[in-house]
């Protein structure tokens, strides 16, 4: 069985995605993570977002694993370089190259072929799994997500304000909607979790329902 689970930054999809996987046993695929690798590829190797079929080889030859919490290219840790802000600024340019998409979302095919998986990403219901058993997608409100957020690096030491995240966050919505291939969008058949005032654990919780009642089907 596969689960999707799409949705804007800041809905908290990849927590959410990774303990239902957990509770379900099943495999849990986070395709961010994926552009994220490309996009710290190109970084490294200095190669122009212009250059679209030098970046659309890195998706193609990317040797992506994961284990757990751990992010691998070629065996090779990256699980927090993908995270440094020089990625997160500039993985928007990966998840904008129609062939690195085509790449990633048939490495994603592969890795689920013959799994129960739980995958979140964007697209993960609309274009890479479109015949998915169960689709979700979760979001929040827009201020709601923001405020989790600066909650989040507030904890961490830092010092952001609710207006400037919510800026930050106006502009991934955006690029994420625009998106000609694979934007962010939800499927006609998923079923909207909006988790405003809800903890992680009624989310997962209700989450693992609405999959055991398709499981059921
Ligand atoms: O969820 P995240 O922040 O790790 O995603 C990183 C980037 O990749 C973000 O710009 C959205 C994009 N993305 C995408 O276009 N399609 C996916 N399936 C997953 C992520």
């Amino acid at each position: 069985m596969i689960v999707t689970i799409d949705g804007p930054a800041g809905a908290g999809k990849s927590t959410v995605a990774r303990l239902v996987a957990e509770q379900l046993g099943y495999m849990f695929l986070d395709t961010g993570a994926m552009y994220r690798c490309v996009a710290l590829l190109a970084n490294e190797n200095e190669i122009a977002w212009e250059n679209e079929d030098v970046i659309g080889e890195l998706g193609r030859t990317l040797e992506y694993s994961s284990n757990q919490d751990k992010v691998f290219i070629s065996g090779e840790d990256v699980t927090q370089a993908i995270r440094s802000p020089e990625v997160t600024a500039a993985v928007h340019r990966a998840a904008d190259n129609v062939q690195v998409r085509e790449a990633l979302v048939k490495l994603q095919r592969q890795l689920a072929s013959d799994n129960n998986v739980v995958t979140e990403g964007r697209d993960q219901g609309t274009l890479a799994f479109p015949d998915a058993q169960c689709k979700i997608y979760l979001s929040a409100s827009p201020t709601e997500r923001a405020q989790r957020r600066v909650d989040q690096l507030n904890a961490n030491g830092g010092s952001v304000t609710l207006a400037e995240i919510l800026e930050q966050q106006t502009v991934r919505d955006e690029q994420d909607e625009a998106r000609e291939l694979g934007g962010l969008h939800a499927a006609a058949d998923a079923l909207f979790v909006i988790t405003d005032g809800m903890n992680i654990i009624e989310v997962v919780e209700h989450i693992e329902r609405l999959v055991r009642i398709r499981e059921n089907d």
